[in-house]
């Protein structure tokens, strides 16, 4: 996400900007920006790639003299990574300055209305619409300004702003995105997260939504949307600096675990507007989605994993053949591709080497390409055809967990539109599943907290040797994400298996005590799993299942069972997944591995 830090106080403002924003790039950037105001003039300097750019760019802040300031890490969300794009964005004549970590997804419409009113944009962000905004609304009351951009705005936003004709005053607004304000020895500091404030202070007071504040180097004065005065506490920050990074958690993976609600919320609320289900960045026209003969999904790792749900999903929605690859191999076996075949390719990162050749074969072949990514602007996003994004932040573990559920999210929202397109799922059967996709955030989060029962079980399994993931159909591709969490953090061996498959030579390998997890969500395949569960444990395996809330038929074949709540048959893999990811989690906690950072993996394998 980006980082947000603001000062007015007695000191020159731009060094303690840049220390401050450099206390938040864990949270991933790819450009930064500052903006110091010395009662006459705005100085503001702004550069793509890391703050050391920046601090040389203003000799560590000290071409820009100023007591008060607000300064910007940015993570691409509308526009690529560039210095126009990057915070702070000006209003037309320099008099309003703004900072914001969100996304105002009604960005267009209210660009479009200033655009007919005389406004010009020097930038593709959604941020400078803000700033161009509270200049329409300006008329010498700041607070009057903010409040009526807030009611126009859709979306989530922290927000630092200077108005030049206050130039003691710097306000900060909060609409789901994270802010926080507190006291210096000799002014007021606001910041997107604790890590940048604690060299200053422990006593922060934390902004909740529509609230607004009004900073000056001796007060902090808060308001709700309605201008009304509101009272706020203080709280006192135990963290150290380390685990503040993680928001208090203990590893950046059960931090990014606890951010899948918002990943799938922010993934699919731009996506469904009126109850349609809207993707302006596929580029294509309802004619062209009925023209798709085949879909090819290539990528890597967990990527591959969300392919394997999405052949079951596409397949079964929009009846749509779908072939599923690793870009390792499909960029080797010189591959057929067919005229009127899509051809995703699914990145976090956007860099990974096999999966940019394989987008590079394949539109040597004439491949229409979808890149399905989570890092604006980066490689596979630029070179695709098309690019879907998922909005589900900066990932920082090395293994998936937010971004893993946010391509699934993307997945099914273009399930549902090829399906509803080529007139397979009617406009009850797609309300339905809007319905399901909405509740899914909430149903994470309840299974997230789950999470002491997950803990006590993995302590049971931390000398495992072999752990068994078995499932079928869209299980099956849920056993393998599965699996890989165990392996890649744990060190424990693990394989998935299709669980139709064990008699033809796996069951072997089952021996007394021997682990066996079985994912079962499908309720046609129930029967034929409890079976393979039955199989497995008359062998002396112990059988943890995971299964909807409504099978109490796999507690006879289980001997530890975890439930998910109801959800749409093809939607399942999103709630199943939690109590895997815990588990692997859990497993490689107890084991004392280094979970962030596990041996011998890169976030991002942009080698071959
Ligand atoms: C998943 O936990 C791993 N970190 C890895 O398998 C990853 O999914 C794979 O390397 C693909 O990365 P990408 O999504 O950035 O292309």
């Amino acid at each position: 996400m980006c980082g947000i830090v603001g000062y007015v106080g007695e000191s020159q403002a731009a060094p303690i900007l840049l220390e401050g924003l450099a206390k938040l790039e864990y949270r991933g950037y790819d450009s930064a920006g500052i903006a110091v105001y010395d009662g006459v003039q705005v100085y503001m300097k702004k550069a793509m790639g890391r703050l050391k750019v920046l601090s040389e760019l203003t000799h560590d802040g000290e071409l820009m003299p100023g007591t008060i300031g607000i300064g910007h890490t940015r993570w691409a969300t509308h526009g690529a990574p560039s210095d126009t794009n990057a915070h702070p964005h000006f209003n037309k004549d320099e008099s309003i300055v703004v900072v914001h970590n969100g996304i105002i997804e009604n960005y267009l419409k209210l660009k479009k209305r200033l655009t007919e009113k005389g406004y010009e944009f020097v930038s593709e962000t959604d941020t400078e619409v803000i700033a161009h905004l509270l200049d329409y609304y300006y008329k010498g009351d700041p607070l009057e300004a903010i409040t009526k951009v807030m009611h126009r705005m859709e979306g989530s936003y922290a927000l630092g702003i200077l108005f030049s004709d206050h130039p003691a005053e710097l306000y900060a607004v909060r609409k789901d995105s994270p802010l926080i304000v507190g006291h210096t020895k000799d002014g007021s500091i606001i910041a997107s997260d604790v890590p940048a404030v604690l060299r200053y202070t422990r006593d922060v007071v934390f902004i909740q939504n529509e609230e607004i504040v009004r900073l000056t180097k001796e007060n902090m004065e808060f308001y709700n949307i309605d201008e009304e005065p509101i009272k706020k506490e203080t709280t006192h920050i135990e963290w150290d600096v380390n685990a503040a990074e993680k928001g208090g958690y203990e590893h950046f993976m059960l931090k990014e675990m606890y951010e899948q609600p918002k990943a799938i919320l922010d993934t699919f609320s731009p996506r469904i507007k009126d109850g349609q289900i809207v993707i302006e960045e596929l580029g294509m026209s309802d004619e062209e989605i009925k023209s798709i003969k085949k879909i090819m999904i290539v990528a890597c790792g967990s990527a591959y994993h969300v392919g394997m749900t999405a052949k079951y999903v596409y397949e079964g929605l929009a009846r749509i053949p779908v072939e599923v690859d690793l870009a390792s191999e499909f960029r080797y076996r010189d591959p057929i591709i067919e005229e009127g075949t899509l051809l995703l390719i699914i990145s976090q990162s956007g860099e990974t080497a096999d999966s940019l050749a394989a987008l590079r074969e394949a539109q040597e072949k004439g491949a229409r390409v979808l890149g399905i990514v989570n890092v604006v602007g980066s490689s596979i996003a630029r070179e695709a055809d098309n690019v879907m994004y998922t909005w589900a932040g900066p990932e920082i573990a090395v293994a998936t967990t937010k971004a893993y559920t946010a391509q699934l999210i993307a997945q099914y929202l273009l399930a549902m539109k090829f399906a509803h397109v080529r007139g397979l799922l009617d406009d009850m059967g797609l309300a339905g599943m809007i319905e399901d996709l909405k509740k899914l955030p909430a149903q994470v989060e309840m299974l997230l907290n789950n999470k002491n029962r997950i803990q006590r079980f993995a302590n049971r399994y931390l000398g495992a040797k072999d752990i068994f993931f078995i499932g079928r159909g869209i299980d099956h591709a849920i056993s393998l994400e599965g699996s890989l969490k165990m392996k890649e953090i744990s060190y424990v061996h693990s394989e998935a298996y299709a669980a139709g498959e064990m008699k033809h030579g796996t069951i072997s390998l089952i021996e007394e005590g021997t682990l066996v997890t079985a994912v079962l969500t499908q309720e046609a395949l129930y029967k034929k799993m409890i079976s393979n569960m039955v199989e497995v444990r008359t062998r002396g395996a112990f059988v943890m299942s995971v299964t909807n809330v409504d099978n109490t038929e796999a507690e006879r074949a289980s001997d530890y069972v975890i439930y998910i709540p109801k959800t749409n048959k093809y939607f399942t893999n999103s709630l199943a997944i939690i109590p895997l990811q815990l588990f692997g989690y859990y497993v490689a906690v107890g084991r004392g591995c280094d979970v962030d950072k596990p041996r011998n993996l890169a976030k991002s394998v942009t080698v071959e």
